[in-house]
C-alpha cells in the first residue's frame, strides 16, 4: 500500500474513496502455488485490460505491478497464496467535484493464504450448485463482466438464496435464460462428449483458459458458446473453474444429480491436470523468498 509492504490488518482505505462509495474499482487475483505465481503475465494483462476499460491510470506498467506483487508475496512468506491487485478511483483532487477525471487513482495489493471457492472436503463429498431464481446476472452492457469488478450485488443475493436452500454456491442466468457464471468461477458442462462453457456475459477466467488449453492438449473437443439452462439438464458432467481451486466438480444442480452423485471422470481428470500444469516451468514465475 503506497509502496510499502505492511500487515493486511494495518491497511486502510479512506471512507470517501470512490472505490468504496461507488464500487469504482477493478481488480484481479493471481494464485501462488508452491512458491511461484501461476500464469502471472496473463493475470496482469487482464488486470491492465480491466483498468483500460474503466479508464483507470495508476501510473504503473506491467513490470511495476509484477515487481510490487513479487516483493509483497516474498515478504509474506506465503508459498500458496491468493494474491489480489486492485485499482481504485480514489478521491477528487478538487474537493466536492463529481467529475471522475478529477480523481487520483491508486493501486494496492494484498496476499492471504490460498483461498478455495469451494472447500476440498466439500468437493470430495459432492458440491451442490444452485441456479439463481430471483436475480439475473447484471447485463454485460451495464457492467462489463470482462473487466473484473466488485459489483457483486447480484452474486450476493444469489448466495443468500443458495445457502438458504442448502446449496454450496450459485450460478446466475442472463436475461435470455443462458447460464453465465458465479461468485468467483466460470461454468462448464460436458454435453455429448464436448466441453461447453459460456462465452458472453462472463469474465474470461484465466483458469477457464487453462481448462480450454488442457482440453486442446488432450484432444477433448470444446465449445465456447451460449449455454441455455435447458441444455444443462442434458449434460453428463458439470464443473466450475476458478483461480481459487482450479477445476471444481459439481454433483448436483438444483434437484438434478450428475455423474451418479460423484465427481465425474472428465472433471476429475481436468482437476488433476490443472494442478500438474501449475508445476510447469513455462507458466511459473518463481518468487525469491528472503528465507530461501
Ligand atoms: C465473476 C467471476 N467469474 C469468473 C472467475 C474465474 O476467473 P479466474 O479463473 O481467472 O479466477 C472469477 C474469479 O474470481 C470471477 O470473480
Amino acid at each position: 500500500m503506497d509502496g510499502a509492504v505492511i500487515p493486511v490488518a494495518e491497511a486502510r482505505i479512506g471512507v470517501t474513496d470512490w472505490g468504496v462509495t461507488h464500487s469504482d474499482t477493478v481488480y484481479d487475483v493471481v494464485p501462488v502455488r508452491d512458491g511461484a505465481f501461476f500464469r502471472l503475465a496473463d493475470y496482469i494483462a487482464r488486470f491492465r485490460d480491466s483498468m483500460d476499460s474503466g479508464r483507470f491510470d495508476i501510473g504503473m506498467d506491467g513490470r511495476d505491478i509484477a515487481a510490487a506483487l513479487t516483493a509483497m508475496v516474498a515478504r509474506s512468506g506465503l508459498r500458496d497464496a491468493y494474491c489480489a491487485m486492485v485499482a481504485m478511483r480514489g478521491v477528487p483532487q478538487l474537493p466536492g467535484s463529481r467529475d471522475p477525471r478529477d480523481c487520483k487513482n491508486h493501486f494496492y495489493a494484498w496476499a492471504v493464504p490460498y483461498v478455495h471457492v469451494i472447500r476440498p472436503e466439500t468437493l470430495a463429498q459432492g458440491a451442490k450448485l444452485w441456479v439463481g431464481k430471483g436475480m439475473r446476472r447484471i447485463p454485460a452492457d451495464s457492467v462489463n463482466p470482462r473487466a473484473k469488478n466488485y459489483h457483486w450485488g447480484d452474486f450476493t443475493a444469489g448466495l443468500f438464496e443458495a445457502k438458504e436452500a442448502g446449496f454450496e454456491t450459485v450460478v446466475l442466468l442472463d436475461h435470455a435464460g443462458n447460464l453465465t457464471e458465479g461468485p468467483g468461477f466460470n461454468l462448464f458442462a460436458l454435453i455429448g462428449g464436448k466441453v461447453v462453457t459460456p462465452d458472453t456475459g462472463v469474465l474470461h477466467g484465466v483458469t477457464r483458459r487453462t481448462v480450454l488449453d488442457i482440453c486442446a492438449e488432450i484432444g477433448l473437443d470444446c465449445e465456447t458458446r451460449a449455454l441455455p439452462l435447458d441444455q444443462l439438464w442434458t449434460a453428463d458432467e458439470v464443473f466450475l473453474s476458478s483461480s481459487g481451486g482450479g477445476v471444481l466438480p459439481i454433483v448436483q444442480v438444483d434437484d438434478r444429480i450428475f455423474a451418479n452423485g460423484a465427481p465425474g471422470p472428465v472433471a476429475a481428470r481436468l482437476s488433476r491436470l490443472y494442478w500438474d500444469w501449475t508445476a510447469r516451468a513455462q507458466y511459473r514465475t518463481e518468487i525469491a523468498y528472503p528465507d530461501g
